[in-house]
């Protein structure tokens, strides 16, 4: 049976869609994304931008014509609001892609727009290709990301507030009232045994367990009540602190420890060594949960103003580090992310290198960091 012609409906010809070699098909390619994109050619001239390039520009800049279109990239630069200190990066950037000396630019930078501040991701590729060069321009805005960024962080910093607080409160009330009751039990306790004597062997017996027990509950108590708010700290400062917390880690987890902890080095202010003693925790905490390491070795020490505490491990590594072996924190979990906002809270930072030899945290506190607002504390301090 002969088959009945079907009868195709093109759509009109404004709605179909251009060639995709066309620069029709480019322009509502471009359109449709979110960036504020811009093509250039040889010169660094603008060629070609989008919908979001040009309404940005209609917003911020009325007065300019054909959203730059024909002038040099660069010179739109220098004339936006803002941004003329990085103009200097970015005419590097551009001038390396457009002679060939690079393929990718990238810079982060703000800007004063007109509903406020704004910060722009700014990714720059040149076109490899057979036909003239081109270089493809992409501001991302990035404002909300950073607002949201920066939400977190002050979350985590007042986290860390209340933590600390909250620590020092627990470690002392079980310091000064939970153990104190212990020590008059176990007192009394053997007061009664001492009543009894020999009479009554097996009421004997369960005092004699009693009073192992309350012994064992008081020395854990005595350690939760260091770990929560470490004394030697506060007294005798960060080194000796730490060595004495290595010393009980090393027992505790049979890992071997090395410590190589400066002998001269003066007190930091409170916060920094509070800081600098919870990444140690936390990174050794690290090496015995993840890094299969048999060794770790600490390193306390000053070099070229700064104070430095590394913890390194010979372990697994952590995946996820860039090729030269850094590793940026605040991409790993909360607790490397914790570390880093502890460091950045009073002015410092943790750098990260890890690979299949194992893993370095490295924290690092730069002395004016403390020495202008935030006076070092003297040796007499207690
Ligand atoms: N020293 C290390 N060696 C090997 N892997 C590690 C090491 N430190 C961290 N990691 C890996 O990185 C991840 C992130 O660590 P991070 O401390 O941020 O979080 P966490 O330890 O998993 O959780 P939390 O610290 O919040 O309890 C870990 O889950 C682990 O896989
Ligand atoms: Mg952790």
């Amino acid at each position: 049976m002969p088959r009945t012609p079907t009868t195709v409906t093109r759509p009109p010809a404004e709605h179909q869609a251009p060639a995709p070699d066309s620069d029709l098909f480019l322009q509502r390619t471009i359109d449709a994304l979110s960036p504020h994109i811009a093509i250039l050619g040889e010169a660094g001239e603008i060629l070609m931008v989008n919908r979001a390039w040009r309404e940005f520009t209609r917003g911020n800049e009325p007065e300019a014509t054909e959203a730059g279109l024909g002038h040099k990239y660069l010179d739109v630069c220098r004339a936006a609001a803002g941004i003329d200190d990085q103009a200097w990066q970015i005419h590097e950037g551009i001038t390396a892609l457009l002679s060939g000396g690079r393929s990718e630019f990238h810079l982060d930078y703000g800007i004063d727009a007109i509903e406020g501040r704004r910060r722009f991701a700014l990714r720059a590729t040149r076109l490899a290709g057979a036909g003239p060069t081109r270089v493809v321009i992409a501001h991302e805005d990035v404002t909300q990301l950073e607002r949201a960024d920066d939400r977190l962080r002050h979350l985590l910093i007042q986290h860390h507030t209340q933590e600390d607080e909250t620590r020092r409160h627990l470690a002392r009330e079980l310091h000064d009232v939970t153990a104190q009751k212990l020590v008059a039990a176990c007192l009394l306790i053997a007061k009664a045994d001492r009543v009894i004597g020999d009479d009554e062997p097996a009421i004997s017996k369960s005092i004699a367990e009693a009073r192992t027990l309350m012994e064992e509950s008081l020395s854990e108590i005595r350690s939760l009540s260091y770990l929560f708010h470490p004394p030697l700290l506060e007294e005798l400062g960060l080194a000796a602190a730490m060595r004495a917390y290595l010393d009980g880690f090393g027992q505790r987890t049979a890992i071997a420890m090395q410590a190589e902890i400066a002998s001269d080095l003066p007190r930091l202010m409170r916060a920094a060594e509070m800081a600098f003693y919870r990444v140690l925790q936390e990174a050794l905490g690290n090496v015995y949960r993840h890094a299969k390491s048999p060794v770790v070795i600490v390193r306390l020490y000053r070099h070229e103003a700064k104070t430095r505490l590394e913890v390194e491990d010979r372990g697994i590594g952590i995946t996820g580090a860039m090729a030269d072996g850094r590793l940026d924190p605040a991409r790993a979990g909360v607790g490397l992310l914790a570390m880093k906002m502890r460091m950045e809270q009073i002015g410092g930072d943790i750098e990260v290198r890890t690979g299949a030899g194992g893993t370095r945290v490295c924290a690092v506190l730069p002395d004016r960091a403390w020495a202008g607002s935030l006076a070092p504390v003297s040796p007499a301090r207690k």
